[in-house]
């Protein structure tokens, strides 16, 4: 699809993205690449690293690739400064690496729901923490105008419950804070923006088949959906919106594209019948109201 921002808007900008080898991330890093950025992505399997970055040079992006792991703080600190060797500035931070899988809470380990929250929560602190002294206004040359810009990717899943995903709702609910607290304090000190971008159901992605997987459904997970699946293409559009200047006075913002899918509730009536009935259940109401008694009438 073609975008509607123009080629240049991120030139010259630096960006490194987590987990940016593979789905939203990799779909982020291409669409930053595309807009200017010379782009590192970082994640935990080699051969997907080398592959993404093949796939993003041979579009004529400059890219380069760093193995690490978001739970480690050195690796943290490591990929940051190697992103500074090599291309001299940062510019965009882009916390995409998540885990998940489905599992019923009793059945869940705290192992794992401390895993969730590792990958999930404080990956996404310790990336910001390295990250940092080299998005300060003020780092990428004596002329940079502002600080850099942090994206954290982030769900809907807690803004109500969700089924068989309360470790990915914990994690994601410290995120969103994580980024309203950076937002504020880094925001003031150092003209740092922080935001997140919470996506909806997204076809071809690991989170959509890990969370809908064919075989445990009874019709198609479309037909399932209230809203239409969006695409990754969505969540890069949203992502090159608020780490450009279009989005410069955005701060502490979760930008949910997901369609509407999670305001979404079953209709109890057919429209039809809600335009046919509604004045005359009024007029009911009004002749008879509900709960007063007789007598005080
Ligand atoms: C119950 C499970 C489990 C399962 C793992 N665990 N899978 N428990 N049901 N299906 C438990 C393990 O038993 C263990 O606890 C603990 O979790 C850690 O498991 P490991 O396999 O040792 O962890 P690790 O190898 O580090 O792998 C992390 C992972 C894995 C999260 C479990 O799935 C992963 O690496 N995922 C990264 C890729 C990914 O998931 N991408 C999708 C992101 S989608 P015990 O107690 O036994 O030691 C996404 C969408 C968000 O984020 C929401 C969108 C709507």
């Amino acid at each position: 699809m073609e975008s509607p921002f123009k080629a240049e808007l991120l030139k010259g900008k630096v960006a490194l993205l987590t987990g940016g080898a593979s789905g939203i991330g990799y779909e982020i890093s291409v669409q930053l690449g595309k807009h200017g950025a010379s782009v590192a992505v970082m994640g935990r399997r080699k051969h997907v690293i080398d592959s993404a970055v093949e796939a993003l040079r041979s579009q004529g992006i400059s890219a380069i690739g760093f193995e690490g792991d978001v739970r480690k703080r050195d690796d943290a600190a490591r990929v940051l400064e190697s992103t500074l060797k090599h291309f001299g500035r940062l510019d965009i931070l882009v916390n995409a690496a998540a885990g998940n899988f489905l599992v019923p809470s009793e059945d869940l380990s705290p192992n794992g729901f401390r895993t969730v929250i590792d990958i999930d929560a404080v990956g996404t602190f310790t990336m910001c923490h390295e990250a940092l002294k080299y998005l300060k206004k003020g780092a990428s040359g004596k002329n940079s105008a502002a600080g850099g810009s942090i994206i954290n990717i982030s769900a809907t899943l807690h803004y109500t419950a969700t089924w068989y995903q309360i470790h990915v709702s914990a994690a994601k609910a410290a995120v969103d804070s994580i980024t309203r607290s950076l937002a504020l304090e880094w925001g003031t000190d150092y003209d740092i923006r922080v935001n997140g971008i919470a996506p909806g159901p997204i076809e071809d992605t690991a989170g959509f088949s890990k969370l809908l997987p064919q075989e445990m459904l009874s019709k198609p997970k479309e037909q399932i959906l209230v809203s239409k699946l969006g695409k990754k293409w969505d969540i890069a559009m949203a992502a090159l919106y608020l780490s450009s200047d279009a989005g410069k006075y955005i701060n502490g913002t979760t930008l949910v594209v997901d369609g509407g899918e999670w305001l979404t509730k079953p209709a109890y009536f057919p429209k039809e019948a809600v335009k046919q009935l509604s004045r005359a259940v009024e007029r009911r109401s009004r002749d008879k109201p509900v709960g007063v008694a007789k007598s005080k009438l």
